[in-house]
Order: structure tokens, then C-alpha cells, then sequence
């Protein structure tokens, strides 16, 4: 049996295969972040036939003042609920599970609140420079709030049916900026150290965890590596991962740190490295995504033990249809 065809299984939530798609802004929610109909026609086309395990869902902003792009999804506050419970339901009505996203765009929200020019975190690649760049330093209230906003939408998140929450802590947006010590120069007890870099995720973890129960999946997309000089490394990342699973992390979802892409690996699984050390440093199911096209791909990086599940983006945005043509090719 191939392996991508593989159930997973853990207390909290079923895998029926290792197939993701991986959470990727669709930028077409309504002004104030609500889901519109061309929202849930993207996803519902993408589960249709349930080839995929899971879905997640685009980053949503957690306040308006960590919204970090037009169109952004929201989950900031109740009346979304109702925009939430849809999506939801058209998803669990292919019968495909999903989980979705939150996320504070820390530096790269509005310059109306950092004071700064909008980058795109696409534009930071491993080119991130520290200093002028950087906003003011959030004071410790705003953080504490920022915490319990975190912990409010999650809630959001179950009481509208997803199966699981994920935390962005990613391509340079507010957690992964905490994370690096290319963008995190503070010497309060939030910076300094990789576990005071770190407090900030595990006070994050555990309100959200206070917020949506013991049995609730929680799902951390971490940006393992910087791959740039003074940023983190695979070692912090390996040590960053165990830090979430300590704080309550069910899955870990492995990406880039302040980049998006790899700077030198452009072949499939280009985060590999990153994950094949998590995976082998913690007991929680790890997910992989870059630069994978087929399925066979998928498979490969499985068989190398570099994660236990494969997230496809571009290759689903492309071709709503994308995983049902994959599976088809396995013989
Ligand atoms: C249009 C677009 C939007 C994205 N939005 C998000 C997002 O909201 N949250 C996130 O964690 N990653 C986001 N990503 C990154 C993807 O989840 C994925 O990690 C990246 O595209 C690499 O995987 P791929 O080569 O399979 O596409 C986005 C990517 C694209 C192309």
C-alpha cells in the first residue's frame, strides 16, 4: 500500500489519508473579513469527492490591528460566526475535516498601526534586515491581549464546527517575528533566549487550549528556519517544536521562519530538512509542505520519514480537481 494512502489516526483527530491542503489566503472574504459565497465555493470545490484528509483554512485575523492583507479572513469577533458555521458545513459535507487559521500580522499589518511601509513577507525571503524595519516594540499589555485574542477566535473556531485550530507562527507574520532573533530584539522576559522568544507561543498554546477544551485538536504552523545568517536555525526549531508540544500542540505544521521559500532547496518537500529533524524530535504527527506537484512526490517524502503528512498548495489552487488526478495515477 502506498503510504500517502495511509490512514493516521490520534485521539483527537482522523486522517484518512496524507493529503493537506495547506491554509493559502484566497483574499475574496468581504471588507470586513466576513466569508462570502466565492469563499466557500473555493473550498467546497477543493474537498469535493473527499480525496484530501484535511483542509485548512486561510489565515483570520485575530483583531483588525493583525490584519495583514485586503480581503482577509476574519475571525475577530462573533459575527463571523455565523460565515464560519457555513464554511464548515460545506467542507464536512464533501467529508473532508477542517481547521482553520488564525493568525496577527505583527510588522506586516497596516502602516496606519506600525508606522511603517507595508512589506509582503514574500518580499523579506532571507533578506530581512534588523533594525530601522522594525515597528515599535509591542508593550506587555498589548501582548497579553494579543493572547487573549488568540484564545477568543479559537473558540470562534470550534463553536463554528471546525475540527481543529491552527496557530500561525510563520513567514515572518507576529509569532514567527518573536520567534527569530533577527526581528525579535527584545530584553524583556519575550526576548532574549529561544524560550523567552518562545513565551509568547506558550502563553498563546495554553489559552487557547484553556479556550477550546482538552479534547480540541491544536494545530502550530511553525516557521522551523530562517535559512538567513543571525536568524534561527534547524536546531532552534527543532527545540522550538518541542517547546509547543510541551505547551499542548496536538500537530505540527512545518514551514519557513521570516521566508516563505527555501533560498536554496526549490525542489519538492523544500522544507524537508526542517521537518525530518522535528519529526524525529517529537511525538506529535508533523506536516510538510513546498514545492510538491505529485503525488509521487508526496510519497517519497514519506518514505524518507520527513513527515507524516504532505500539504500540496499551489498545485490544489491551480487545480481544484488536483488530488482526485494524483490518486488516480497510482496504480
Ligand atoms: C496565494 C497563497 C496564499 C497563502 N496564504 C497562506 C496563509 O494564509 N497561511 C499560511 O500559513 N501560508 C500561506 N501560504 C503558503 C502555503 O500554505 C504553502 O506553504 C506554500 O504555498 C508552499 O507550498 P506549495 O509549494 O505546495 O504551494 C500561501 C501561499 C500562497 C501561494
Amino acid at each position: 500500500m502506498y503510504r500517502v494512502l495511509e490512514p493516521l489516526e490520534t485521539a483527537k483527530i482522523k486522517f484518512k489519508n496524507r493529503l493537506v491542503m495547506p491554509p493559502m489566503a484566497t483574499q475574496k472574504c468581504g471588507q470586513n473579513g466576513e466569508i462570502t459565497d466565492a469563499v466557500v465555493q473555493h473550498y467546497s470545490e477543493r474537498a469535493k469527492g473527499a480525496y484530501l484528509a484535511l483542509i485548512i483554512i486561510e489565515n483570520s485575523y485575530i483583531d483588525v490591528a493583525g490584519k495583514g492583507m485586503a480581503n482577509m479572513m476574519s475571525a475577530a469577533d462573533d459575527d463571523m460566526i455565523y460565515g464560519m458555521e457555513k464554511l464548515a458545513a460545506a467542507i464536512h459535507a464533501e467529508g473532508v475535516p477542517a481547521v482553520m487559521q488564525l493568525n496577527h500580522a505583527g510588522a506586516f499589518t497596516t502602516r496606519e498601526i506600525t508606522g511603517l511601509e507595508v512589506v509582503a513577507p514574500s518580499a523579506v525571503k532571507s533578506e530581512f534586515v534588523p533594525g530601522d524595519d522594525l515597528p515599535r516594540p509591542l508593550t506587555v499589555a498589548e501582548i497579553k491581549k494579543i493572547i487573549s485574542q488568540f484564545a477568543e477566535a479559537a473558540g470562534r473556531v470550534r463553536s463554528a464546527g471546525f475540527d481543529g485550530v491552527e496557530i500561525h507562527s510563520a513567514h515572518g507574520y507576529l509569532l514567527s517575528q518573536f520567534l527569530s532573533p533577527l526581528s525579535n530584539q527584545r530584553r524583556d522576559q519575550y526576548g532574549g533566549s529561544l524560550e523567552k522568544r518562545m513565551a509568547i507561543h506558550r502563553e498563546v498554546i495554553a489559552a487557547v487550549r484553556k479556550a477550546v477544551g482538552a479534547d480540541y485538536p491544536i494545530f502550530l504552523r511553525l516557521g522551523a528556519c530562517d535559512y538567513a545568517p543571525g536568524g534561527s536555525t534547524i536546531e532552534d526549531g527543532v527545540r522550538a517544536a518541542q517547546l509547543c508540544v510541551e505547551a499542548g500542540v496536538d500537530i505540527l505544521d512545518i514551514s519557513g521562519g521570516l521566508c516563505l521559500q527555501h533560498p536554496t532547496n526549490t525542489g519538492p518537500g523544500y522544507f524537508a530538512d526542517a521537518a525530518a529533524a522535528i519529526k524525529a524530535a517529537v511525538t506529535v504527527p508533523v506536516i510538510l509542505t513546498g514545492g510538491v506537484r505529485k503525488i509521487q512526490e508526496a510519497e517519497r517524502l514519506l518514505e524518507a520519514g520527513s513527515a507524516d503528512l504532505i500539504g500540496a498548495g499551489r498545485a490544489l489552487l491551480a487545480d481544484p480537481a488536483w488530488a482526485k488526478k494524483q490518486m488516480d495515477t497510482l496504480a
